[in-house]
């Protein structure tokens, strides 16, 4: 079942929003379910694969050795696109479980295709608000990573309160990873690179694995996606981070 998930229209943002709308007023959320088509393929993965891969939505915790029918470290990606680096770095490391949490119907239905088609057994997918998610269903200390490749940057001034990097969310996901677990960043629009690394390196929690105390080198894991294809085309650079939890 493709899950229907809460619109983010202007009406809700409240610097241009109608003082009408405003008592109906949501949580800022960091994403706007676009109404992007579903093809044919997609909407086939939802219906046929949804159960092999999928992961309803609820609020209760998650049991990921339960999930996955073992044990082993746990990465979690969020907003994962059309799943690119998702499906690559489960391949390479098939004795790591890997989550992933995107907002996008259309996106989802990519990755259980190429689940599918790679035969993949280390993925589980959430379609589901990633914020919540950590919020209502990660245990404390249960993860060994989050990634957080090319989120939205929201380079409009009136729009940096939706970026998903924010002090509280930096602590939330902090407080999920284990001892030694690394949050790791990517961004191609600069200006959101200085305030993740500002951000994530105001947390008490986290440790920067710069050791010039700003941007690491380009992990050879990362799989180059779709996102920075595009900023490459675009002439962008790229800012890599990782914060190791204390
Ligand atoms: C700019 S795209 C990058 C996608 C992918 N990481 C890549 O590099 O190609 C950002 C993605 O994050 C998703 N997203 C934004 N906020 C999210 C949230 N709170 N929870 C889950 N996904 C989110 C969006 O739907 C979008 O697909």
């Amino acid at each position: 079942m493709i899950p229907v998930l809460p619109t983010t229209p202007d009406a809700d943002d409240p610097e241009t929003a109608p003082a009408e709308s405003q008592p109906y007023r949501r949580e800022i959320r960091s994403f706007v379910v676009r109404a992007g088509r579903m093809t044919v393929a997609q909407e086939r993965a939802w219906r046929d694969l949804w159960p092999a891969w999928g992961v309803d939505n609820a609020t209760t915790p998650l049991d990921f050795a339960a999930l996955f029918g073992r044990e082993a470290p746990v990465s979690l990606e969020i907003g994962f696109g059309n799943g690119e680096s998702l499906v690559a770095l489960a391949c390479v490391h098939p004795d790591r479980n890997y989550v992933g949490l995107e907002v996008h119907p259309p996106g989802v239905g990519h990755l259980l295709l190429r689940c599918e088609a790679e035969r993949i057994d280390n993925v589980r997918v959430i379609c589901e608000d990633a914020v919540q998610v950590l919020q209502q269903r990660v245990p404390d200390a249960s993860l060994d990573e989050v990634l957080l490749y090319f989120p939205d940057p929201w380079p409009k001034k009136r729009h940096h309160k939706r970026r998903i990097v924010q002090p509280a969310f930096v602590e939330l996901v902090a407080r999920k990873l284990r001892t030694g677990g690394v949050l790791r960043m990517a961004t191609d629009w600069q200006p959101y690179a200085e305030h993740m690394l500002a951000t994530a390196g105001g947390s008490q929690q986290l440790r920067n694995e710069s050791p010039s105390g700003d941007f690491v080198p380009r992990p050879d894991s990362r799989p180059v996606t779709r996102f920075e294809r595009r900023g490459q085309r675009l002439g962008h650079g790229v800012w890599d981070l990782a914060f190791r939890r204390v």
